[in-house]
């Protein structure tokens, strides 16, 4: 719980349904769906409703992270960290050491660290302002301890409008910009996409003869986004083949 007001244009917390944009309004419904702390003074601005990850999901990434990969794979960066959804669920999570947030907003940005202190782990991450492609280049080349995750902007809604949506299409950063560029620094690299994405176009990428491991995140029995795996991550999913085969 912290008491202190946002104290700049653009960062809010709205504490009536009267304060939210009309745009915005079905927020406020789903208000502790995406903060449990909601009322506890968290700060948004008006596009980090559209972004961020609602918490139960951030937690459930969070442990499905750290139960799947190396046990040494304790640093985390989350490189586009918006107002923290992802990054405080991380630094909530016992088996993460240390979770690096970097956005390039900084209004995005100051909401995120006043949220770490809300949930009271601030402390544990390191914030870094910028672009991720090229913090992510400069602090981590060499460093083989880290997992990447990315949560994208998905550019606006047109991903729900497709039956399959087209990877290569994503704004600003396609696919193909996201593995490449992320998948140089670090051999685990887990992408949040939209729910409808072209799994073909996901595996593609699979790395050798690897499996990329999909996980789709739901909120009442509805998907919402899922995750792409990809590393080595272990989800135990080679003993529940063996384990079927055996039932066959
Ligand atoms: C979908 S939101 C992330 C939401 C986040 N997972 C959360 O729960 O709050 C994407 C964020 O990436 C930021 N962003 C876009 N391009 C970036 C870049 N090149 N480097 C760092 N941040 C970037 C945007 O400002 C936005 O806040």
């Amino acid at each position: 719980m912290t008491d202190e007001e946002p104290d700049e244009q653009g960062i809010y917390h709205w504490g009536d349904i009267s304060q939210f944009p009309e745009h915005l309004k079905k927020y406020w419904h789903q208000r502790f769906r995406i903060w449990q702390c909601y009322n506890q003074g968290i700060w948004m601005t008006e596009d980090a409703w559209f972004g961020v990850t609602p918490e139960p999901i951030a937690n459930k990434i969070a442990v499905h992270i750290a139960e799947s990969a190396p046990k040494e794979k304790t640093v985390i960066i989350d490189a586009f960290a918006g107002v923290g959804g992802n990054a405080i669920a991380f630094a909530r999570n016992e088996h993460f050491d240390q979770v690096f947030a970097i956005e390039k907003d900084p209004k995005t940005m100051k909401c995120a660290k006043h949220n770490a202190k809300v949930y009271g782990v601030d402390k544990k991450i390191v914030w870094c302002a910028g672009d991720c492609f090229d913090i992510i280049k400069r602090r981590f080349s060499g460093n083989t301890n880290i997992i990447i995750f990315a949560s994208p902007p998905w550019g606006g809604t047109e991903y729900s409008h497709d039956d399959v949506f087209d990877l290569s299409k994503m704004e600003p950063y396609n696919l193909e910009k996201l593995y490449t560029s992320f998948s140089k620094y670090s051999k685990h690299v887990v992408l949040y996409l939209p729910r409808t994405s072209d799994l073909n176009q996901l595996a593609r990428y699979a790395p050798g003869d690897k499996k990329v491991e999909i996980a789709h995140y739901c909120i009442m029995g509805a998907s919402k986004a899922l995750c792409a795996y990809y590393g080595d991550f272990d989800f135990g999913s080679e003993n529940e083949e063996a384990a079927a085969e055996d039932r066959e």
